[in-house]
């Protein structure tokens, strides 16, 4: 069923190039510049985008082994992923039920957590193990004083959580059935080679330009290369998309010689999976995922973008996942090449560019920016984050009941 899904996005990404056409958008768009620029709004998006819907918080090879754990801070929510004994992830309020010190810090591996500040201890599945002095303290209802549990779901090699503990907006019904395609990636069971986080602009000004191939010869002329096709159709999945290169050919990875396939002569079963998979895959609000092919095998960079405390700012972690380890002292180092030469395109071109725009558009002298109809991709992202900013609980859960039915016809 999936892989039909994705054979038929080849064959619509193979039509075009072969016609030399793409999809359009049905008009050119604009987008208020305060979209960007608004300190109101960007305090709303952080409250009704980022600590109500659910995030990717983690590829599942960050956290392989019963023990592993990771703390982080998402929008001013102390979060705890930890992958528990029977396997399955636990994410939980970092916060301890005495009086809300954070009860671990960084990453590792432990089965229990103490907190510092008077030493209760909690089990890694949550529990409140063990109260300090307890005959001291009174009597309390350990099993109510457990830590707070957020939804969490994992699927397709990679781990989501709702930072809201109350939530009722499933997180199956949010990705629309977007990570059965997702497992094409067969992230489960890869490694995690590398990751780093990086300083952006705006979180909207940072992703716009994962959604779009417009820019590509022009901005990453001297890293890319200018021949690059700048030309991208989209695939949504609720307010998940994909975008791919409409051609007709792709480049056989072999790790030796690349090799141009022409995928109009493949028969469907005949489509090798990283073909079925290439271009960006966003998973909204702040996911970019692409393919690579680096260290002597297959790998992908999954960024991972979060507003930072102010409008004009974001942080972006960029995690390498390999297939396997490489193990050659040479593949190690074409794998770290390859990773540090993303950072510098990242940084250097996308961002660095993001920040002067930001700053222009602070001036409040341009009342809107455009998106042309082959920018697709940025309008309806635009569009999804006003929708759901502005949308109630209530309304949160029909659109995405709504989705789901549909994705699923
Ligand atoms: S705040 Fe954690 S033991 Fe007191
Ligand atoms: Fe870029």
């Amino acid at each position: 069923m999936s892989r039909d899904k994705l054979i038929a996005m080849t064959r619509n990404l193979v039509a075009h190039g072969a016609a030399d056409t793409m999809e359009y958008a049905d008009e050119v768009v604009r987008v208020p510049a305060s979209a960007y620029t608004d300190e109101a709004l960007f305090e709303l998006e952080k409250r009704n985008i980022f600590r109500r819907l659910p995030l990717m918080v983690a590829p599942s090879c960050e956290l392989p082994n019963p023990g592993d754990y990771k703390a982080m801070d998402i929008c001013g929510v102390p979060l705890l992923l930890t992958r528990q004994r029977d396997g399955s992830v636990g994410a939980f309020l970092n916060m301890c039920t005495h009086r809300g010190n954070p009860v671990a810090s960084g990453s590792g591996n432990a089965s229990r957590f103490t907190c510092g500040y008077h030493g209760w201890t909690f089990k890694n599945d949550g529990d409140l193990v063990g109260v300090a002095s307890a005959k001291d303290f009174g009597a309390v209802d350990k099993a109510a004083l457990c830590l707070k549990r957020f939804p969490v779901y994992e699927s397709a090699g990679l781990i989501w959580a709702t930072l809201d503990p109350d939530s009722k907006l499933s997180i199956a019904d949010y990705l629309c059935g977007y990570d059965e395609l997702l497992k094409a990636f067969e992230f489960d069971g890869w490694t995690l080679f590398a990751q780093r986080t990086l300083a952006g602009p705006n979180w909207k000004t940072a992703y716009d330009g994962y959604l779009d191939f417009y820019h590509l010869p022009v901005l990453h002329a001297n890293t890319f290369g200018s021949d690059f096709y700048n030309r991208a159709n989209y695939f949504a999945f609720g307010p998940h998309q994909r975008l791919s290169t409409p051609s007709k050919f792709a480049i056989k990875v072999s790790g030796e010689d690349d090799q141009q396939m022409d995928l109009e002569a493949l028969a469907d079963e005949e489509l090798p999976q990283e073909v079925l998979v290439q271009g960006v895959w966003t998973i909204f609000p702040h996911i970019s995922i692409a393919s690579f092919y680096g260290g002597g095998q297959r790998g992908a960079m999954i960024s991972q973008l979060f507003p930072g405390d102010k409008v004009g700012e974001s942080y972006t972690t960029q995690f390498y996942v390999m297939e396997n380890r490489p193990e050659t002292e040479a593949d190690v180092k074409s794998a770290h090449e390859q990773f540090d030469f993303l950072e510098v395109v990242v940084r250097d071109e996308d961002y660095a560019t993001g920040k002067r725009q930001h700053q222009a558009l602070q001036s409040g002298l341009m009342k809107e920016v455009l998106f042309g109809r082959n920018e697709r991709g940025g309008q309806v992202f635009h569009q999804w984050v006003e929708r759901l900013t502005n949308a109630s609980d209530a309304e949160l859960l029909d659109i995405f009941a709504a989705e789901q039915r549909e994705a699923a016809e």
